[in-house]
């Protein structure tokens, strides 16, 4: 199950009929883990991927609509929408998260699913 930041539970369909495009929704649904962002594509449609936290300590990146790039407070590393690293400090991109979307909820995964997560 996947809670907003305010630890409300976001429910798909409620979701969908408000999201534009291109919104990004920090969320948190995996164990020990600080706050992902879902991502909202054309359609509206949640993205199959959700953007994890900075590689280098964990912090939570900053989506700057200006430069279109995810900035992590604490180094200042930068990742362009789809968690790909812009050179330097980072050394790699983000990992991504796999988003499955069932009956209403979403739920996240580390890696692709070998069994049904919801
Ligand atoms: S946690 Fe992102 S640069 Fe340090």
């Amino acid at each position: 199950m996947v809670l907003a930041k305010d630890g409300k539970e976001i429910e798909v369909n409620a979701l969908l009929a408000t999201a534009k495009p291109e919104i990004l929704i920090l969320v948190k649904g995996l164990p020990d883990r600080s706050v992902d962002y879902l991502i909202i594509q054309d359609g509206p449609q949640i993205a199959e991927y959700a953007i994890s936290p900075c590689i280098h300590l964990g912090c939570t990146v900053e989506w700057d609509l200006e430069k279109n790039q995810f900035i992590c407070p604490c180094y200042g590393s930068q990742y362009d929408s789809q968690g790909r690293v812009v050179p330097v400090p980072a050394k790699r991109s983000l990992p991504l998260i796999s988003v499955v979307v069932k009956q209403n909820q979403i739920c996240l995964v580390d890696r692709k699913p070998a069994v049904d997560p919801c």
